[in-house]
């Protein structure tokens, strides 16, 4: 924990930075994104004005899906540092007043970990099976269940038994029901709270448990990683009590430690069940995310998702971007309505999350050459589906330099785009930009406090108030007056007293 910090809930309403480690600065110059690069950049972050970051995972991984395949829990993959760079990351992150989340990936592991290729040895029957979800040999697979990135969710063992997978067969899943897999991430969870990190952020938190007798779906094209038809291997019941424990253990530690969920659920009020106040604290809303730049679907996601969190005292958490979604300036097809929506967003109670280049108005990158290709989705889907790896590209930080910065000898593990103009070094200082409206926004949030109400206001246009804050999105196709009110910050040009389309402002 920071060392000139009280424990005070700082998680109800941090603003949460996620950093895809490999993508973010390289220290060691061999393209791939570092913990002593991530190190060397943490006071851009401090002055980004970032109450936290998130780091996606960087343990032992033969990265089948960039890290979410992991083979040993407590170590740094010798792609991304070591251990000791971890505690050096850890302790400057500290030393600024930065809180550290790290990524748990307990639905499964990759199956170079050597559980699995230990329960491969020991085949059918085995103790060291039941830690995984094995089935007896058959012809046809046990049940119809799909991979969230395609095909089917099953493969053969050399002896003709199935293994399930819910995303790449590099990474099968475990079985929670087993008591060792428990012991396991308890364990785990020891392990890098010991270490001093702030908390944990939960992948695929709604997927471990899986219903009894893993019935069939009945029909294909289940899911994406984030739908909402209720389904035999998401939101079981069951997953609650492995999350009080864990709560037991997250409250066992000094100094506000949290749990944020990657969850998934079919309404909102199904979600807030992970957030209990003897459960987890956060859960991502991808409802926000999902949702369409609209003011009617806008308010009615925001009104859900606020009267569901606080249905069990819980507060909100707004995202627009992260690894697994195209970037949000190509989404809704404008710089422009992304400066607005990230006013928007920041001007809401409860918790944001940002994902790294956003701030920088990244776009997605579309046109990826085949062979830079990585991400599993892509390859699964034989090439259909362009999957991740377009929010993915290396930051850049300095127009002047080769691979803008990203590491120290011009190399990237992906290519990138010409992002001379959106680099940090062109932003930085540059009152118009991306960047400072981002450093703005999170300076002046920190003075907004309470619940938000809704004024009234002209079709298609989102008004509210908080202490110390009025937030005006205009969605609709033409200019509104302002609103009387000092303005503080805005979106874009207020020509004359108006608030044109797609441009928010704030007003005291
Ligand atoms: C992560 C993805 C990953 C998947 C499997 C997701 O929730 O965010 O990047 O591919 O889990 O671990």
């Amino acid at each position: 924990m920071p060392s000139s910090d009280v424990p005070s809930n700082w998680w109800r309403t941090a603003v949460i930075y996620e950093i895809y480690v490999r993508s973010f600065a390289d220290g060691n110059g061999d393209g791939e994104g570092d913990l002593i690069g991530l190190r060397e950049r943490l006071p851009y972050l401090r002055d980004l004005g970032v109450d936290a970051i998130w780091l996606t995972p960087f343990y032992r991984s033969p990265m089948v899906d960039g890290g979410y395949d992991v083979a040993d829990y407590r170590d740094v993959d010798p792609l991304f540092g070591t251990l000791a760079d971890f505690d050096a990351m850890l302790a400057a992150a500290h030393a600024l007043d930065i809180r550290v989340i790290v990524d748990i990936v307990p639905n499964h592991t990759s199956s170079q970990h050597p559980w699995f290729t230990s329960a491969l040895t020991a085949g059918p029957g085995s103790l060291e099976r039941d830690r995984y979800i094995f089935r007896p040999a058959s012809e046809e697979p046990p049940n119809d269940w799909e991979s969230i990135f395609g095909g089917r969710a099953w493969t053969r063992t050399p002896d003709g038994e199935w293994y399930l997978h819910l995303f790449d067969p590099g990474q099968p899943d475990l079985n929670w029901d087993n008591a060792d897999v428990r012991a396991e991430f308890e364990s785990v969870l020891r392990f890098w709270l010991d270490r001093g990190v702030d908390g944990f952020r939960i992948d695929v938190a709604h997927g471990m448990v899986k219903e009894a007798g893993l019935p069939s779906v009945g029909h294909p094209q289940q899911i994406g990683l984030l739908g909402r038809e209720p389904l035999p291997y998401f939101d079981q019941d069951g997953v609650h009590e492995i999350y009080r424990a864990w709560r037991k253990i997250l409250d066992s530690y000094p100094g506000d430690r949290m749990a944020v969920a990657e969850a998934w659920a079919s309404t909102p009020l199904r979600l807030a069940r992970y957030v209990a106040p003897d459960e987890l604290h956060q859960a991502f809303n991808f409802d926000f995310l999902a949702a369409p730049w609209s003011a009617a679907e806008l308010r009615a996601t925001i009104d859900a998702c606020v009267e569901a969190a606080d249905s069990v005292g819980a507060p909100t958490t707004w995202v627009l971007s992260n690894h697994d979604k195209a970037r949000h300036v190509t989404r809704f097809g404008s710089p422009g309505i992304a400066r607005a929506a990230a006013l928007l967003m920041l001007a809401l109670p409860g918790a944001a999350y940002l994902y790294q280049g956003e701030e920088l108005g990244l776009p997605e990158v579309l046109d990826l050459p085949a062979d830079a290709r990585q991400d599993p989705v892509w390859h699964r889907s034989g090439g259909t589906d362009p999957g991740r790896d377009g929010c993915r590209v290396p930051l850049p930080w300095d127009a002047s330099l080769p691979a803008y910065g990203f590491s120290t000898t011009g190399r990237s593990w992906l290519p990138q785009p010409d992002w001379a103009s959106l680099a940090a070094s062109s932003q930085q200082g540059v009152p118009s930009s991306f960047l400072e409206l981002y450093r703005t926004a999170l300076r002046l949030r920190r003075t907004f406090t309470g619940p938000l109400t809704w004024n009234d206001s002209p079709t298609d246009v989102l008004d509210f108030s908080r202490d110390g804050l009025r937030c005006v999105v205009n969605l609709s196709g033409a200019a509104v007056p302002l609103p009387t009110g000092s303005v503080v910050l805005a979106s874009g040009d207020l020509p004359d007293g108006t608030l044109p389309p797609d441009t928010a402002v704030w007003l005291r």
